[in-house]
């Protein structure tokens, strides 16, 4: 059984518990990071408390990011469970509040922090070697997804119905142009090896994995545009994959029923999910 944190509690998860009143129950008012483990080290474990800062600043969460605090317990989540391949799961809510009220509670009510691991074969990966087909489906989300809240019911809901359609995931489609995946960031490949992906804006999550892959690229020389794309035009490109920290780099082989290229995984995905697996498993803290 696992050992969980719980707003300043290791607990066996069969025993932490959380008020009802909590608004990220009742609300989805929290906002969340999923960090990756190599080794039994945290992958850009930096990266994640600065987009966690500014998720936090933008909702108006008054919690306090202490980064040393929050890497320790993220250390004893890894050694009190073994973990040496997989994520940790880290949730802030605003906290809970007396009542349900659409209003925000007064700033002495305490955010709540919430910690787990989960283990996930993350090198080895069937997903790595064989591909996803991909389901696209209109991008129906609140327009901030730019801030990483747990209010993912959409993103479910398509990543089932991707499912039910025989895919492995779904993309999503606004003013007829690809935002992201269900629960990552979107690349084509086109006939100059010049990757593209969506420039960043309101729309999409910036990936912390993005952020790594696009340098990966550079050092590569490879050419990047960041700009938007359709299906169709994802349809035609020589190759297609998604980044996130729970995948690294996943090709992608099929989208729409249409297969990409010759419908096997493409070598330049292949390539950077080396490298950046390589060069975050060297800097993992
Ligand atoms: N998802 N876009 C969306 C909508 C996401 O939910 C995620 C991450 C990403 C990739 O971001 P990053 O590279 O920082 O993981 C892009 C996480 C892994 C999840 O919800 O499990």
């Amino acid at each position: 059984m696992r050992t969980v944190y719980v707003n300043g509690q290791y607990v066996p998860e069969n025993e932490a518990t959380v008020s009802i009143f909590d608004r990220a129950f009742l609300f989805a008012d929290a906002v969340y990071e999923v960090t990756s483990v190599l080794d039994g080290k945290l992958i850009d474990f930096h990266g994640h408390m600065t987009r966690l800062k500014r998720s936090l600043g933008e909702l108006g969460i008054n919690f306090d990011v202490d980064t040393d605090a929050l890497l320790a317990i993220h250390r004893e989540l890894i050694a009190k469970n073994d973990l040496t391949e997989g994520m940790i799961y880290l949730q802030v809510s605003r906290g809970a509040a007396a009542d349900r009220d659409f209003m925000f509670p007064s700033s002495d009510v305490k955010p709540g922090l919430v910690l787990f691991t989960q283990s996930k074969s993350l090198i080895k990966s069937a997903a790595a070697e064989r591909g996803l087909k991909i389901a696209s489906f209109a991008d129906q989300r609140w327009r901030r997804c730019d801030i990483k809240t747990v209010q993912l019911l959409y993103s479910s809901m398509v990543k089932n119905e991707a499912v039910k359609k025989g895919a492995d995931d779904a993309w999503l489609v606004l003013d007829g142009k690809v935002t992201e995946g269900s629960s990552n960031n979107a690349y084509i490949v086109d006939e100059n090896n010049t990757i593209i992906t969506r420039h960043l804006s309101n729309d999409i999550l910036h990936g912390i994995t993005r952020k790594a892959i696009l340098q990966c690229a550079a050092e590569l020389d490879l050419k990047v545009e960041e700009r938007a794309f359709t299906i169709a035009e994802a349809q035609k490109a020589q190759e297609a994959f998604i980044t996130s920290a729970s995948s690294f780099v996943y090709p992608v082989v099929e989208i729409d029923g249409v297969a990409i290229s010759d419908g096997k995984p493409g070598p330049i995905a292949k390539r950077l999910r080396e490298i950046y697996i390589d060069a975050n498993r060297a800097a993992a803290i």
